[in-house]
């Protein structure tokens, strides 16, 4: 028997982590729903075939190694938005020696074509649920069972309505420790692909092209809209810039509009908003000037690189309101940005970032104030 072998779901459990995503204790690598959805899918489980089990939106690898340990699942098939929760998955697979039990795949046919069970937790936006249960109902077998679960202040009933759009048969299942499933049968025979859409910003004169799991949508989002009105004092022989959690990418897009000597590298861990930015740049042809990357925090970017970095931080981990995602870009912002290079960043003032900016980045003047937002630039 290896060190690393697990022998039930409670010690798997007691044994996933979540990093490199945020770690603190009040934040967890398994939450409630995670066991809810496992205990409602058993026997679909048990009756599984090899390889017809898909899992989506994983936070940590709970559902995956869950269905593995507690039912011998093999050739699970897993997409997770984020590429924290890849990363973790992987690491926590790894450690209680399970690596070989799935693959990681992009939401569409590879991910689920003969798929008859799909756990999921839900996300948090009706717009990614939307894109993922249309592409269940595309791609997987016909007699699918979709175990959808979350937090019960997470879940909304215009969940259940997306879900209907997409499935004939939705149900709620009785809750437990605050958490719901929703079980979702029949794959309605409609070819409907909701995403990506296009939105034109006449605001802001720029095509938007988002899929359903990007930041905002196709929409922009407030403060993004303040920190726009401060780029013309970007300093103007920047030659490499970087759009840091991008969403849709409109900060790169409107910077490489500006400024035309400027090659910007629009990056986030969501593999919806590098899809969602690398087609904004391509509708607005700016595509020979903004390239994409998925990364944690632009961990990859070599150090003294980039003369400027523009950021409208996260605030959530997950779903909880945390402000250690945003720490991470910042303390990234202070090692990837040259000497003398900028970052401008936007955020809730009364999040009171300032000190933290000018500790992990470098003096910070307070550039622009309105009634709900602070516009900041750090020099490194
Ligand atoms: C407030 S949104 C801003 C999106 C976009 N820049 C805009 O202005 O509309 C924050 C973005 O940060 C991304 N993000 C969160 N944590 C990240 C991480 N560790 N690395 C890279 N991106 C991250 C999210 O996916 C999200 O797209």
């Amino acid at each position: 028997m290896l060190d690393s072998e697990v022998f039930d779901r409670d010690d798997l459990f007691s044994r996933l982590r979540r990093r490199p995503d945020v770690e603190a204790p009040n934040l967890t690598a398994v939450d409630a729903a995670d066991r809810l959805i496992l205990d409602e899918g058993a026997a679909a489980l048990s009756a599984a075939s090899p390889g017809t089990l898909t899992v989506i939106g994983d936070h940590y690898g709970a559902l995956t190694l869950g269905a593995a340990v507690t039912h011998g699942a093999t050739g699970i098939r897993v997409h997770q938005d984020p590429l924290t929760g890849e990363l973790a998955l992987a690491a926590n697979a790894a450690t209680v020696g399970l690596a070989d039990r799935y693959r990681a795949c992009a939401l569409g046919e590879e991910l689920l074509a003969g798929a008859t069970v799909v756990l999921m937790q839900l996300p948090r936006s009706l717009g990614e649920l939307t894109e993922v249960a249309e592409t269940i109902a595309r791609h997987a077998d016909p007699s699918v069972v979709v175990y959808a679960g979350g937090r019960n202040k997470h879940i909304s009933t215009a969940m259940n309505d997306v879900l209907g759009r997409s499935f004939s048969d939705v149900r709620a299942t009785l809750g437990r420790q605050k958490s719901r499933v929703l079980i979702a049968r029949g794959p309605r025979d409609s070819a409907q692909q909701t995403y990506p859409v296009t939105d034109h910003l006449a605001e802001i004169g720029l095509d938007v092209v988002s899929y359903g799991a990007a930041f905002a949508g196709p929409k922009l989002d407030i403060g993004t809209r303040y920190l726009l009105d401060f780029l013309p004092r970007v300093n103007p022989r920047a030659r490499a810039a970087v759009d840091l959690g991008c969403g849709t990418g409109i900060l790169a897009v409107s910077l490489a509009r500006l400024l035309p000597e400027v090659s910007v590298i629009a990056t986030d861990q969501s593999s919806a908003a590098v899809a969602s930015a690398a087609a904004t740049a391509r509708a607005n042809g700016l595509d020979g000037r903004v390239s994409t990357l998925r990364d944690d925090a632009m961990s990859s970017l070599a150090t003294d690189s980039q003369d400027v970095v523009l950021c409208n931080p996260p605030f959530h981990v997950g779903a909880a309101v945390h402000t250690g995602g945003a720490s991470k870009m910042f303390a990234e912002a202070g090692r990837v940005l040259r000497p003398g290079g900028e970052l401008w960043t936007v955020y809730n003032s009364h999040l009171g970032y300032r000190g933290r900016l000018q500790r992990l980045v470098g003096r910070t003047d307070v550039v622009g104030r309105n009634p709900k937002f602070t516009v900041t630039r750090s020099v490194a």
